[in-house]
């Protein structure tokens, strides 16, 4: 029987709740409910495929690649907050403040991104990877998601609202606050399995195409999509006065764009020896996506 790599992804992420003493705190409770809401798993996903397409043992990079979905799902629950985006829907239920409350769904992000780090860092972690590779990871997540990456793309974000912003200021924001971190993850992938130099630049360019254009799709499915669907509500980039894409190149223009980047993105790919198949794979799937 083939097991699915986000069922691995998935069952791991559980393991690390439970061992929080069980997830019988109100706190424990509210990181469970967001972590394990389902989510495509795309960063994880990407750190063990890189891994793999550089020789390296995917198993190896379980830890990493959990400590960056946490540090993904803590962004979202904040992202949600009403001091944020303000939306009441997330990956199929309510949000985590609406379901906590907020000062629970703030510290529920919290503690996920503190536990990102013990888990990249922990012993289990250092075993797997090595110290120098483990010390490596956790040094370009912690570059990625902080006040140079996704923090930052996300105060900006907050900063534009309301206001029409150029297309090169919004490729920064779209860079930094979602870019970032699904390119830390094909970075981290590759580190994990002790690549080139070369190699992780590859990676690294990879992930920032293939970020920008995950960012652009999902501009665009905030406005051609259905909650259902989606899991989050539509039109919410809209209702709090965001420039997109999609507001300042229209839905077909997106759509021709992300093509280009996908494009660009597979070419990035060719310059790895190993077998690039899952990740072309995965890299075509995300141009269809409909959620
Ligand atoms: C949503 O990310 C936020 C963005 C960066 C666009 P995903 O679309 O990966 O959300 P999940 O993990 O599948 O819920
Ligand atoms: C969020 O971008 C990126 C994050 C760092 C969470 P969005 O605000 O567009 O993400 P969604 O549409 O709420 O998932
Ligand atoms: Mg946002
Ligand atoms: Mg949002
Ligand atoms: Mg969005």
């Amino acid at each position: 029987m083939v097991i699915k790599m986000t069922e691995i992804i998935n069952k791991k992420l559980k393991n690390y709740i439970l061992q929080l003493k069980g997830d019988t705190t109100e706190l424990a409770k509210a990181m469970d409910y967001s972590l394990n809401a389902g989510g495509k798993r795309l960063r994880p996903q990407l750190v063990l495929e890189f891994a793999a397409l550089c020789g390296g043992k995917p198993e190896n990079a379980l830890p990493i690649a959990c400590a960056i979905e946490m540090i993904h799902t803590y962004s979202l629950i904040h992202d949600d907050l009403p001091c944020m985006d303000n939306d009441d829907y997330r990956r199929g239920k309510p949000s985590n403040h609406k379901r906590f409350g907020q000062s629970t769904a703030l510290l529920a992000g919290d503690a996920l991104l503190t536990l990102a780090f013990e888990v990249a860092l922990n012993d289990e972690a250092v075993e797997k990877l090595g110290l120098e590779p483990a010390r490596s990871c956790a040094f370009e997540l912690a570059k990625a998601a902080g006040a140079n990456g996704m923090c930052m793309g996300q105060a900006l974000d907050l900063k534009h609202e309301g206001s029409k912003i150029t297309a090169k200021v919004l490729e920064e924001i779209h860079a930094k606050k979602t870019g970032a971190l699904i390119s830390a993850s094909c970075v981290m992938g590759c580190i994990a399995a002790e690549a080139t130099v070369d190699e992780v630049e590859a990676a690294r360019q990879y992930g920032q195409k293939l970020g920008l254009c995950f960012q652009i799709i999902d501009d665009v499915l905030d406005v051609t999509s259905t909650a259902e669907t989606l899991g989050k509500p539509i039109g919410s980039d809209i209702a709090s006065g965001k420039t997109t894409y999609v507001t300042l190149f229209g839905v077909d223009k997106c759509l021709k764009l992300a093509d280009k980047l996908t494009t660009e993105a597979l070419e990035l790919l060719q310059s790895f020896n190993g077998n690039t198949e899952p990740l072309v794979n995965l890299t075509k799937t995300l141009l269809a996506r409909d959620k």
